[in-house]
């Protein structure tokens, strides 16, 4: 059965399950042996590996063709139409493979990229590390439990550099932001409220219907953890920097109010996430209204900041906000205490609020591209690493059981092999 005919004959979890090596069914895959890494010197090129170059993987290779030092190598997809695509951008045929096993077999790769639909990250990043080589995963860092804790033991064991693709820790505006809340600017920060809100439908066309699962694996709930997983994975990143821990214990809802096409996850999620000392993250997503848009808002016991993906807001309660109600008010109003009002005003951040400046407007994907390939020669592990990876996939993997099962549940915390 050739790969064509698998895509067209196998539901993708079949697929997934034969090309990641993990299921019994059909045996154990032969992983590539480790081969000495290649010793980098300053001026070395570095060669990359791309493994699933479709929307995401493309924007990764845009942006690694201006990260200096650096080749596109080699590709792996398992739908053949990309390998023209990705010639195209890098102006140059670029070795291709329809098996990621065939890929890590070359002798000339000294990274590997892998933007696959979330459910082969962990076994590929795996093999890939085993291979000798370091790895810059697309989020999520697993897609089961087990998933993400495997690949924080195969960091471990390999030592090899590990980068998860959280590109807003690149951002400077962030970076600057959430240093200033760390220094105390806001008080003692205690909530996070996040919103992802958008108005599209998620459904990609497809060409041929035998390539839906493929295509549109967003949508199913065997191969995809919906807008928790695919847009709150970033804001649950932001959240544990902030609260410089992961969760706890997830609690959380889903519905489909809109797209009734066959999805099989939801186009609506609200969902809490409990940190230490009662802090919390609420995290809401809806796809049929783009108001709200992309924005983060960090409450300090002192203040606020909205972070959204092009700039920073520090907001500060003005002196006084509430007063006691004067004798002739509450004889006007007829409030008999003045701890329930609120003469001067109930919205008391109105005004402009004051802007972090934007020291770099480089796109984060270019500056984590960057910062990946200087990792890579200085042989340092990445800000965005693989503990950052487990603390916002773990979340999302535990919070869509508690979603189907309508309860809170606890999230298992990070281990280190002994
Ligand atoms: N960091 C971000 O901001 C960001 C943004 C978008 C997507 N993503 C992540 O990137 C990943 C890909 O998302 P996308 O929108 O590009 O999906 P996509 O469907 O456009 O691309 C995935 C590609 O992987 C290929 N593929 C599927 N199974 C494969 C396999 N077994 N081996 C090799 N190739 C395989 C597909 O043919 C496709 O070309 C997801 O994990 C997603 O969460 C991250």
């Amino acid at each position: 059965m050739n790969r064509r005919s698998l895509l067209q004959g196998l539901s993708f979890s079949m697929l997934a399950a034969k090309l990641s090596g993990a299921s019994s069914l059909y045996g154990q895959a032969t992983e590539p042996q480790p081969e000495p890494a290649r010793r980098i010197s300053a001026n070395d090129r570095i060669n990359i590996g791309i493994i699933g170059p479709g929307s995401r993987g493309q924007e990764l290779v845009r942006q690694l063709l201006r990260t200096p030092g650096v080749e596109i190598a080699a590709q792996c997809d398992v739908y053949e139409p990309r390998f023209a695509e990705v010639n195209e951008l890098v102006g140059k045929k670029v070795p291709a493979y329809q098996d990621y096993r065939e890929l890590l077999q070359r002798k000339n790769l000294d990274a590997i990229y892998i933007a696959t639909p979330p459910v082969f990250h962990a076994s590929y990043a795996i093999a890939a590390m085993k291979s000798g080589r370091p790895v810059y995963c697309e989020k999520t860092l697993g897609f089961t439990p087990e998933d993400s804790q495997n690949v924080v033991d195969a960091v471990s064991r390999t030592g090899q550099i590990f980068q998860i693709g959280h590109q807003m820790r690149y951002a400077s505006w962030i970076r600057d932001s959430i240093q200033r809340v760390h220094q105390g600017e806001i008080g003692e920060p205690t909530q996070v409220y996040s919103y992802y809100h958008r108005s599209d439908n998620w459904r990609r066309e497809v060409p041929n219907p035998s390539l839906e699962r493929l295509m549109n694996w967003r949508l199913y709930r065997d191969t995809s953890g919906g807008l928790f997983e695919e847009l709150g994975s970033h804001q649950i990143d932001i959240a544990n920097w902030v609260f410089k821990e992961q969760p706890q214990d997830v609690l959380g809802t889903t519905s489909i109010a809109v797209y009734h096409d066959g999805r099989t996850v939801g186009d609506n999620v609200q969902a809490v996430l409990g940190y230490s000392k009662g802090r919390r993250l609420f995290f809401s997503s809806i796809t049929d209204n783009a108001l709200a848009g992309n924005q983060i808002w960090v409450y300090g016991t002192d203040g606020s900041l909205q972070i959204t993906g092009e700039d920073a807001t520090f907001y500060r309660k003005k002196e006084k906000t509430i007063t006691a109600a004067s004798h002739s008010q509450v004889v006007q109003r007829g409030l008999k205490t003045g701890a329930s009002y609120a003469p001067d005003s109930v919205m008391p951040y109105r005004g402009p609020g004051d802007p972090v400046p934007v020291r770099n407007r480089e796109e984060p994907t270019l500056t984590a591209c960057k910062s990946f390939v200087e990792c890579v020669r200085n042989k340092q592990q990445p800000f965005a690493n693989v503990d950052v990876g487990f603390g916002s996939a773990m979340p999302c993997s535990i919070g869509k059981r508690a979603f189907a099962d309508g309860r809170a549940m606890k999230i298992p915390q990070l281990k280190r092999l002994s």
